[in-house]
């Protein structure tokens, strides 16, 4: 018997084949029933005719519970009106474990509280918005993948044990490391890209970072994923230039290939269809300006927080670009801007549709001597940035990169609220189970 997938069945049409799976849900029609079964490839719908099949097999699907596994045998058939154009005559069932009535699957087709469904995450990943969410996060990760490497980028992956800090020091997770040495996990593996993009020119990392941010927030995690192209002899406007390329061909890669998943989530897809280069581009001035307008209080010198941040994505059709924030509200490595002392060569990208910053980044101190004033003005250790140091002693030159959050980025594609159903196991300030 030739056993096949959900997503193979439309070159199996008039074949009897078997498809492993769990039973998703169950219709009973009198003398029919029809099991809905799932297999992680799609989801198919099967019928079952009492008089076509032996008595046994037509009463143990009639009583089969929700998640049991179970392996379908049946022919396959075109069916125009069904979701994924086929469904199976079935001719026989094997069950391989039957979820027992006394203690039934605990996530059923009534609606569920979300504290109570990610208690579950570990079985919800099996509902079919679960699915495609991270169907498309898949995408995301491969487009993202592809565009680089097919753009001259090499990937050359980050630690994530690190002796310092990159992004502040207020948001280090330590890790007692051996012999009571303190470590940090990871925040962002720019400073090793900076050395490793002397070495090959165009690198990136891509892994999960992690912020010990006490930010309760729709658009934060403990744990999430960043890609972070960084570049030798580039400038901010390289960044830009690369980023626009990046988001817009991810874009068109989510609109190309996960199509049914985006319709599953009910996304309005002729937003995503307008994210097209050029991306509008304003200063932190124009933005600090622009927000006022519209009601907000904040001030310059201010970092956006996350309702300036919806202000701004709202304001435009494609993602904007903000620079030249001041130097203030950004991290010690930026580039002072050559005719203001007090802003840097720093962009952020904001999403439309309220989605927030997606992408951070811009251009590096590549002079030794303002590199080490940079971090005596920041509290830093010079004895834990020695190697970062060198780089500005051997061969330094103008560089950039930026940072792109993946669970952000799937929010977006997928129209989510938050960022906690992006990633199959989230961590959370009050979220680290499963
Ligand atoms: O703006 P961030 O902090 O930039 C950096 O870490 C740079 N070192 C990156 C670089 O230039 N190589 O973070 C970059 C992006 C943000 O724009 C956002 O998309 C995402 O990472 N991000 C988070 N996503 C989820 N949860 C959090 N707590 C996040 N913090 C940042
Ligand atoms: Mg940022």
């Amino acid at each position: 018997m030739k056993r096949i997938t959900i997503a193979e069945a439309g070159s199996h049409v008039g074949e009897t084949v078997e498809i492993p799976g769990w039973l998703y849900n169950l219709r009973r029609s009198g003398k029919i029933l029809f099991p809905i079964l799932r297999d992680g490839t799609g989801i198919m719908q099967c019928v079952a005719v009492k008089n076509q099949l032996d008595a046994e097999t037509f009463q143990t699907l009639r009583h089969l519970t929700q998640e049991s596994s179970l392996v379908m045998r049946g022919r396959i058939r075109a069916e125009k009106r069904a979701p994924g154009g086929y469904e199976m005559d079935v001719e026989g069932a094997e069950i391989v474990q039957r979820v027992p009535e006394d203690d039934p699957y605990p996530i059923t087709p009534k609606e569920h509280g979300i504290e109570f469904l990610m208690d579950r995450r570990h079985l919800w990943l099996r509902s079919r918005r679960q699915h495609a969410i991270l169907r498309v996060r898949h995408e995301v990760v491969r487009a993202v993948r592809d565009y680089l490497d097919s753009h001259g980028f090499t990937l050359v992956d980050t630690p994530i044990f690190t002796p310092a800090a990159c992004e502040g020091t207020t948001t280090l997770f330590p890790v007692n490391y051996f012999d009571d040495e303190t470590l940090y996990l990871t925040q962002s593996g720019q400073l090793y890209n900076e050395a490793t993009a002397m070495a090959f020119g165009k690198v990136y990392c891509f892994g999960p970072t992690f912020r010990a941010e006490r930010s309760k927030t729709r658009r934060h995690l403990t744990e999430f994923w960043m890609v972070e192209p960084e570049m030798a002899y580039a400038t901010l406007e390289d960044v830009k230039q690369v980023a626009e390329g990046l988001i817009v061909a991810v874009v068109e890669r989510v609109l190309e290939n996960r199509r049914r998943e985006l319709e599953t989530l009910e996304r309005d897809v002729s937003k995503l269809e307008r994210v097209k280069a050029p991306f509008p581009r304003i200063t932190y001035d124009e933005a600090v300006e622009l927000l006022k307008s519209k009601g907000s209080d904040i001030q310059w010198g201010e970092d956006f927080g996350g309702p300036d941040e919806t202000i701004l994505g709202e304001s435009f059709d494609r993602p904007v670009m903000v620079d030249r924030y001041p130097k203030k509200v950004k991290a010690f490595y930026f580039q002072p801007a050559p005719d203001r002392d007090d802003v840097v060569l720093g962009v952020d990208i904001i999403a439309p549709e309220g989605y927030g910053e997606i992408v951070g980044g811009g251009q590096r101190i590549h002079d030794l001597e303002l590199l080490r004033k940079r971090l005596e003005e920041y509290n830093l250790p010079e004895d834990a940035f020695d190697w970062y140091i060198d780089l500005r002693k051997y061969g330094t030159v103008p560089h950039a990169g930026f940072g792109m959050g993946i669970e952000r980025f799937v929010a977006w594609m997928c129209g989510l609220e938050h960022v906690r159903e992006t990633i199959a196991f989230p961590r959370m300030l009050y979220r680290t189970r499963p």
